[in-house]
């Protein structure tokens, strides 16, 4: 993703109807779906292209956001489709015509974490201070923070200061400004605090609700029958 035109999406408007120079061919659409970090396969995405039967709460839980929106901490196991649930929440949003098309920002926490990174170092300083990213985090409308607490990783990276810092700085900052978040992560809400502090976890409690999904990956149910297939 380039890390430079997130920050210049701060000045574009919700209802924005003009393309960008130097790309005639887009829909502006699908240009701010991109933007906004739906582009390629994430906008594929979609509650149409989700088996509601595997995960009915949480699948109700996102068809109804789009008209009552509210934070949601999708978690569980790897495969389960929480990244695929919150796309289609995401995608929903981008979908609704004119004015009731709602700004939405599709970040995973790792990569968040390397844009404010980035901002530390002097070769790759774009001008933008870490608050700039916080800030936007903090104001666009509606959030999708993937991953939190990174696959096959039970600990955050080095102390896991830095890492519960910006954790806590993006929810605390949702929290006081009334907007909503939607977060997946592999970690149990216990667990989660390790990554974003207790506090932080506090307040998505308050905020909204914990959906649980359970049940076998998606992936290797997949793997198991395309196998099959190939071998009957
Ligand atoms: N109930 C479901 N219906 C349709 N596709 C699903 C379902 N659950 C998972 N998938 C698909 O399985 C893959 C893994 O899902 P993903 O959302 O990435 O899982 P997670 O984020 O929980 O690790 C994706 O390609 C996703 O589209
Ligand atoms: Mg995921």
């Amino acid at each position: 993703m380039d890390h430079i035109s997130e920050v210049e999406l701060l000045t574009i408007s919700p209802t924005i109807k003009s393309q960008p120079k130097g790309k005639p061919s887009a829909k502006p659409q699908n240009w701010m779906r991109d933007r906004l970090g739906f582009g390629g396969v994430a906008s594929t995405k979609a509650l149409k292209t989700f088996d509601r039967s595997k995960q009915p709460e949480a699948y109700d839980f996102a068809l109804s956001f789009v008209d009552c929106p509210r934070s949601v901490v999708f978690w569980g196991p790897n495969g389960v489709g929480k990244t695929h649930l919150a796309l289609a929440i995401g995608n929903s949003l981008l979908d609704r015509k004119g004015a009731a098309n709602v700004p939405v920002l599709f970040i995973s926490f790792d990569d968040a974490l390397r844009q404010i990174r980035k901002t530390f170092q002097w070769e790759s300083y774009d001008g933008h201070g870490e608050w700039l990213y916080i800030e936007r985090w903090t104001t666009i409308p509606v959030l999708i923070l993937d991953e939190v607490g990174q696959a096959g990783r039970d600990k955050p990276a080095g102390d896991g200061e830095f890492t519960r810092r910006i954790g806590y700085d993006i929810i605390d900052g949702r929290y006081r400004n009334g907007l909503p978040i939607v977060l997946t992560t592999n970690k149990s809400p216990n667990e989660l605090c390790e990554w974003i502090t207790q506090s932080a976890v506090d307040r998505l409690m308050e905020m909204g609700r914990f959906i649980k999904m359970e049940g076998k990956s998606w992936r290797q149910g997949r793997r198991r029958t395309s196998s099959s297939t190939k071998s009957g």
